[in-house]
């Protein structure tokens, strides 16, 4: 496999700036994920290192090789693209037998079928071979498409929102199955996605991206734990962090705080609490779930307790200053360098 490096890459379409001086660099055999909102440059930047764009500005290397101008071929890129294209008439032992038939490749037929059955085994289609691609389910699909991208040994994988078009068990499931199958083979992946659980749960680093621009990059703990920005607190978690006004914390908070953010985890529930005047919206026990709410801004904490509390009735919440975040009003975190 290989190592990607990115230094400020930008690219434009007319007016839209999709991505911004972007510069990352992903280890060999690392795992990374971009996560961001719709429009954000997600795929922008994964077609800039497949070579499908070419970017205004900055250098793409990959192993220390300047790769900028060469052609996609060459770059050796598995692409998993958001909604797959399969060929519709082709069985699906044929559809991932595809890449390795190409005249570029041409592998040996004992060759193609060992890969073949090997990479169906790994994503559990191995009882489906023959059927043609149209008689699959969704999930089944999205594997074919996946295992297309597998069959090769690419030098880098990119996938575009693999599991988004997949219901919530499958994803889970998929999810789970694609990190372990990245640890056993050591590949380079760089994974695109806007779902923060997917994030959180597969990256060994996560870098998000807003706006074209990439706020910040670290591991999923640093990220959450440690945000450097409004926006990059507010994109990990659920439910999402609190952002409570500073007035409630005068005194308290550092000079020129707009914001202070808390998650759900770190509010406590005390009778003797400071910040009296909470009227419950909603309480589950199943889910250790609270939310609260005074002068329009909702509060939501997680918080064990035996009796439920009724919708309408008073709560007091601390919010512990060790694990306040605080941000001005350009949404920086206070204090960072
Ligand atoms: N070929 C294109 N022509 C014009 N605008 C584009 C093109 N590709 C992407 N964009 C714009 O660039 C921005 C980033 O798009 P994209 O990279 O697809 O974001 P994401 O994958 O995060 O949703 C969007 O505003 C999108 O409309
Ligand atoms: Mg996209």
């Amino acid at each position: 496999m290989a190592s990607i490096e990115l230094a400020g890459i930008s690219r434009s379409f007319g007016d839209v700036k999709a991505v911004v001086d972007l510069s990352v660099s992903v280890a060999d055999g690392e795992f990374v994920v971009l996560l961001g909102p719709s429009g954000a440059g997600k795929t922008t930047t994964l077609r800039l290192i497949a070579g499908l764009e070419r970017p205004d500005a900055g250098r793409i290397r990959m192993d220390g090789r300047d790769i900028t101008d060469s052609l996609p071929a060459s770059r050796d890129c598995a692409f998993v693209f958001q909604q797959y294209s399969l060929y519709p008439h082709l069985s699906v032992f044929d559809n991932l037998a595809f890449p390795l038939r190409s005249p570029l490749r041409r592998s040996e037929p004992a060759e193609v079928k060992r890969r073949v059955e090997e990479v169906a085994a790994m994503l559990h289609i191995e009882g489906k071979l023959a059927r043609r691609a149209t008689e699959l389910s969704g999930g089944e699909m999205q594997r074919v498409a996946i295992g297309r991208a597998l069959v090769r040994r690419p030098r880098v994988f990119l996938m575009d929102e693999p599991l988004s078009s997949l219901d919530a068990q499958l994803r889970e499931e998929l999810r789970v199955e694609l990190r372990r199958l990245q640890r056993s083979t050591g590949a380079t992946v760089i994974y695109v996605t806007h779902d923060h659980v997917e994030a959180t749960t597969m990256a060994d680093r996560i870098g998000i991206l807003e706006g074209g621009v990439l706020q910040q990059v670290g591991t999923p703990l640093e990220v959450y734990g440690d945000p450097h920005t409004l926006p990059v607190a507010q994109r990990l978690g659920s439910p999402a962090i609190n952002v409570l006004p500073a007035e409630w914390f005068d005194g308290r908070a550092p000079v020129g705080t707009a914001h202070v953010a808390i998650r759900p985890e770190d509010v406590r529930l005390s009778p003797d609490g400071e910040a009296p005047g909470f009227q419950v919206i909603e309480c589950s026990l199943v889910k250790h779930q609270l939310v609260a709410e005074r002068h329009g801004v909702e509060v939501h904490a997680r918080v064990m307790l035996d009796e439920p509390l009724a919708p309408g009735s008073q709560a007091r919440f601390g919010f512990p200053a060790e694990h306040c975040l605080f941000f001005d009003a350009a949404g920086r975190r206070i204090g960072m360098p």
